[in-house]
């Protein structure tokens, strides 16, 4: 995995909100992403000396009251939760002008730019990714609260460990909200929403399952490198989930532990009343194979989960895989130069003492 540096700034910086980044003593060093409610940034915070990304709300006029309300409100969301697999906030910053939540920096990627990089998946990076955010909207739904916007640009990878962390709570729900869309709206992600976030013909409001159907719909992607539903467009793409059986996984890929294929299906049934029932089942299910009890669950080690032991059919394209990674490359290359000199040498040595 090799993650883009943030890119340093092209633009200078709204002095309002400049200024009320160095009021916190935050020190701007680059953009990390921008989004559909404005631009993330990498800021180090001067005192503390830690590093924090700062996702500051878009000034735009013309939506500004209601992007206002939202912001709040995802920043009540993610100040009720604390998990190992979501992006921990630090601080709020509302100087009525200017918004912006200081969330945790996770350094690396995420699963959009990695899926757009063509990035091939093992079972057990997939398998533990599934373990961590089944684990973290088991959190989240135990506290009521809804995700609504699971899809790969908001699901973190850092760098060194492996580890998935979940961002973004602009669309979640809590039980006590009052709705900012009217009923029976939409809202989502058109290629990742579930069916019963789409249409009303199940019966059911969407609730925790609604989130594990998206959930599923990102692994399945990363599993075959093809989107389950995706059409021409957006309606589509929306009626394929309401109504089109997707490709069984089996049928796309034959190496993956039978357990992970299952719990997979369970969570992509249309109806929610025939889905897995909720995240603990799908934790519950998973954690033999991908949990921190489980045999080799390192996530910095891809190659070495139970799931992967078992399958056999696919181990010889994701050995080529570990063997092509950067590192080990540079290191075949380099035994290979040392090879090469050393047989050199003696041959040096041979001729002269022939001659
Ligand atoms: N805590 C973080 N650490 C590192 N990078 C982050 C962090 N939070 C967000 N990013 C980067 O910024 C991007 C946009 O963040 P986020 O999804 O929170 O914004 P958004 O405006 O709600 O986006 P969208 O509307 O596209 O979902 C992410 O896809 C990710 O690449
Ligand atoms: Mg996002």
């Amino acid at each position: 995995m090799s993650p883009d540096p943030p890119k340093p700034f092209g633009v200078k910086l709204d002095p309002q909100i400049q200024q009320a980044l160095e009021h916190r003593d935050y020190e701007l060093l680059g953009e990390l992403g921008r989004g559909g409610m404005g631009t993330v940034y990498l800021a180090r915070h001067r005192k503390l000396g830690r590093r924090v990304a700062i996702k500051m709300l878009a000034t735009d006029r013309q939506t500004k009251e209601n992007s206002i309300r939202r912001f709040r409100r995802e920043a009540r969301t993610f100040a009720q939760i604390r998990h190992p697999h979501i992006a921990q906030l630090y601080e709020f910053e509302d100087t009525g002008s200017t918004q912006y939540l200081a969330l945790e920096y996770v350094e690396g990627t995420d699963i959009e730019q990695e899926r757009r990089r063509g990035r091939y998946w093992s079972a057990g990076e997939v398998g533990r990714m599934l373990h961590s955010l089944a684990s973290a909207l088991e959190h989240t739904h135990h506290k009521g609260i809804l995700h609504r916007d699971i899809k790969p640009g908001n699901i973190l990878i850092e760098r060194d460990t492996g580890r998935m962390v979940l961002t973004d709570f602009g669309l979640a729900k809590g039980e006590a909200d009052e709705s900012l869309t009217a009923t029976g709206f939409a809202v989502g992600t058109p290629a990742y929403m579930s069916p019963e976030q789409i249409s009303d013909r199940f019966g059911i409001e969407p609730d925790g399952r609604s989130d594990l159907f998206s959930l599923a719909v990102v692994a399945y992607e990363m599993l075959t490198g093809e989107h389950p539903f995706l059409a021409g467009d957006d309606i589509s793409t929306m009626r394929r989930i309401v109504k089109e059986k997707h490709k069984p996984l089996a049928s796309l890929r034959d190496d993956l532990p039978e357990e992970l294929v299952s719990v997979l299906e369970d969570m992509l049934h249309k109806d929610p009343k025939k889905r897995v029932e909720n995240a603990a089942a799908v934790v519950q299910r998973l954690g033999p194979l991908y949990g921190s009890a489980s045999p080799h669950p390192s996530p910095a080690d891809p190659a070495s989960s139970a799931g992967e032991r078992r399958s056999s059919s696919g181990s010889a394209r994701e050995q080529l895989d570990r063997l092509l990674s950067p590192g080990k490359l540079y290191l075949l290359i380099a035994a290979v130069a040392a090879v090469t000199l050393i047989l050199g040498i003696g041959l040096g040595i041979l001729i002269v003492s022939l001659a």
